[in-house]
């Protein structure tokens, strides 16, 4: 497998357009699932669902309305794209439907000659360069494909359940897929909300080893303990322990399939457990129950069940079936484990990993163990991603499950970026941009504050560490210009306000939500933009005191956003273009205090018709005014960071970080 040439795909140029017509084959569950994404993010396309039987189409429709209906019930969706998303659907149990499709998506049983009997049928009913993927979980795509006249425009595009949520598909690289055809799904799936994880064709690729591997050890436990014990203890590590899930999914045929492929393959040790024959359903806890395990017993069938994950990690890695930061990113998203292999590796400590996985190669004969010291597995990065442009580095901010909120790792990993190729007379400077298309970065990491609450000196601390890559950027002998591919929020528009420029999509939004919140902003937005932007310094109170919302097209109008862009090629093109202008050319913030308006009042203070809390409006008046009349950058940047301290300990700021984790409307009504 190689590299793909981008690791943020949304930097690939494609030439083909995106699909018009998708035919979806196979209504069963993951089939309709993946067909509702499609039509979620691309409504304008027609899309067929063909199956042999007429009811699996039926019950398919009604159940894709069914999440249309729901989306709308819950304020998802408006009314109008739930119709959007319900046109042009159709079902059908002939093949002629198939006419006219550009990209046809097979989610079949799992069935090497049935999927290839399917595969020859479509390629004598669509174009030459339509595309094919099939859904499999497990064979691979050199098999799968061997047969068509025209492998190049085909490959695997793995799904994972819920296929209309989970963001992950992994995009399997095959020797005879044209690199073009591997481009453009990933572009797709990315402009599309998806996460697309490159994966070598190996039998299950990269995530279904894991899981499978993880599903079979568990049962082989089944030896010592119960499916509830086992569960139990597997709790430390995913939401929801191997049994439950193989319950959810009626998944003992799957794993006995898959793992019988790897036992062909790869050698005994991967045969599936004798049990899954003669068990239909596990009688186990839900996610957050427990039962009795002795210490001993809890211990050995945690070292088996890390044993495992760690040696199909390593193993992962060393035949280069994926790449490592893709491989955390996706347990944890598709799998539901609680951290990455490699982060739990690295959390362990090199002497645990080794005793663990040496009891585990004592008690599993032949299992995969690591071929290189145990450092070399570690990502470089695991929350951004970097690409070159020319002379550009380009740092992606990829938590897409957070909307690229940050936190320590990811800004220490932002900086430590910057710090490596500062020096490089290669490197003319860094755009920073975020996944997908819809945040460039939602601000501060939420879930991180109450353990702040209550402590001014903590909290106080905590925005200063954080703010140490924001004072690195102040002094950046690069430029460094911030790419708004979507929302800035909090934090986020704090990092991009200290970038030397900023360019912004046309959909993008800059917000201080940190009032609705209880809180502060206090990594510069009370200091920064009146040094910089002085002239809408009541634009700035409006954010500050209310969370007003500013669109990107008044920010240029403002002088906040350097230029606007259509797209996000456009987009990154002028970004890399501000670079080369700003060369030599720092933008410093002004060293000096600055004169105010006045500041709005705080009893009157509403946001969205949300009432907010009064104590907060004028804490943030206070700061503001402070950190204007501060001498020096530096002296005004710490008045920030002590108000955020000093907002940390008030009852408005445990309400409204309550409220947001409870996704709850906050009431501040009685907080003050
Ligand atoms: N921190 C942690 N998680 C965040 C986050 C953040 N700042 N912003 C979004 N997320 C998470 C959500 O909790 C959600 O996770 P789950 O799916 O596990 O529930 C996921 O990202 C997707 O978000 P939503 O489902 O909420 O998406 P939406 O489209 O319905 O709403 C939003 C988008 C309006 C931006 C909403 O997510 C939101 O209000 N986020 C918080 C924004 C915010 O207040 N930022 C300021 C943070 S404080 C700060 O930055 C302080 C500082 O200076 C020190």
């Amino acid at each position: 497998m190689s590299a793909p040439a981008f690791a943020n795909p949304l930097l690939e140029s494609v030439d083909r357009p995106p699909p018009r017509r998708v035919a979806v084959i196979g209504a069963g569950t993951i089939g309709p699932d993946i067909g509702y994404y499609l039509k979620s993010a691309l409504p304008e396309i027609e899309l067929v669902l063909l199956d042999l039987r007429q009811e699996a189409i039926d019950a398919a429709l009604a159940r894709l309305r069914g999440y249309a209906d729901k989306a709308v019930a819950k304020g998802k969706m408006k009314a109008p794209d739930a119709q959007a998303v319900l046109a042009g659907l159709a079902g059908s149990t002939d093949y002629a439907a198939l006419a006219g499709a550009d990209w046809v998506i097979e989610a079949a049983t799992e069935d090497l000659a049935l999927k290839r009997r399917i595969f020859a049928d479509v390629e004598a009913r669509v174009a030459a360069d339509a595309v094919i993927t099939s859904n499999t979980s497990s064979l691979p795509a050199a098999r799968l494909f061997a047969q068509l006249k025209h492998p190049g425009r085909a490959t695997v595009t793995h799904f994972f359940a819920p296929a209309w949520r989970n963001p992950v598909v992994e995009v399997i690289d095959w020797p005879r897929a044209d690199r073009a055809l591997l481009a453009w799904l990933r572009r797709l799936f990315a402009a599309t909300g998806k996460l697309p994880l490159t994966t070598g064709d190996a039998p299950c690729f990269m995530l279904d080893r894991v899981f499978d591997n993880w599903c079979n050890e568990a049962a082989h436990l089944l030896a010592h303990a119960s499916a509830a014990q086992v569960d139990t203890v597997a709790q430390a590590h995913v939401h929801a322990g191997p049994f439950f899930v193989l319950n959810l999914a009626h998944g003992n045929p799957i794993i006995v399939e898959t793992n019988t492929l790897q036992a062909a393959e790869e050698g005994a040790h991967y045969t599936p457990a004798t049990i899954f024959g003669s068990v239909e359903r596990w009688l186990t806890v839900a996610p957050g129950k427990r039962v009795e395990v002795g210490a001993a017993q809890a211990a050995a069938i945690d070292d088996r069940l890390r044993g495992v994950l760690w040696s199909q990690a390593v193993d992962i890695l060393d035949r280069g079936i994926g790449h490592s930061a893709d491989l955390d990113i996706g347990c944890r998203l598709a799998l539901g484990f609680k951290q990455g292999p490699l982060q739990s590796m690295r959390e362990a400590g090199d002497a645990e990993v080794t005793r663990v996985l040496q009891r585990f190669a004592a008690e599993r004969p032949g299992m995969p163990l690591p071929r290189r010291a145990l450092a070399a597995y570690q990502p470089s990065e695991r929350h951004v991603v970097v690409d070159r442009v020319d002379d550009v580095v380009v740092i992606t901010l990829r938590r897409p499950e957070a909307l690229n909120a940050l936190h320590d790792e990811m800004t220490d990993e932002i900086l430590a970026v910057i710090r490596r190729h500062e020096a490089d007379a290669q490197v003319a400077g860094f755009v920073l941009t975020g996944w997908g298309s819809k945040a460039f970065c939602a601000g501060a990491d939420i879930g991180r504050f109450p353990s702040l609450l209550g402590d001014a000196g903590a909290a106080a601390q905590y925005a200063r560490d954080c703010a140490r890559l924001l004072v690195h950027l102040d002094r950046c002998a690069k430029p460094v210009v911030a790419a708004l591919n979507g929302m800035a929020l909090g934090g986020g528009f704090e990092l991009a306000m200290r970038c030397h420029a900023l360019v912004a999509q046309r959909h993008a939004t800059m917000q201080l939500p940190e009032i609705t919140l209880g809180i502060v902003p206090g990594l510069g937005a009370m200091v920064v933009p009146y040094r910089r932007w002085p002239a809408a310094a009541a634009v700035f109170h409006g954010m500050l005191a209310r969370a007003d919302r500013l669109s990107a097209a008044q920010a240029h109008e403002l002088g906040i956003v350097d230029d606007l862009a259509d797209t996000f090629e456009a987009l990154i093109a002028k970004a890399v273009a501000r670079v080369h202008a700003l060369a030599g050319r720092p933008r410093p913030v002004a060293d000096a205090a600055v004169a105010l308006p006045a500041w709005p009042d705080g009893a009157a203070a509403v946001s969205g018709g949300k009432r907010l809390s009064a104590q907060l409006v004028a804490l943030t008046g206070r700061a503001v005014r402070d950190a204007a009349a501060a001498r020096t950058l530096a002296d005004a940047l710490e008045v920030g960071y002590r108000a955020f301290g000093e907002s940390a300990c008030t009852a408005a700021a445990r309400e409204g970080i309550a409220a947001f984790l409870e996704r709850r409307a906050a009431d501040f009504g009685a907080t003050g």
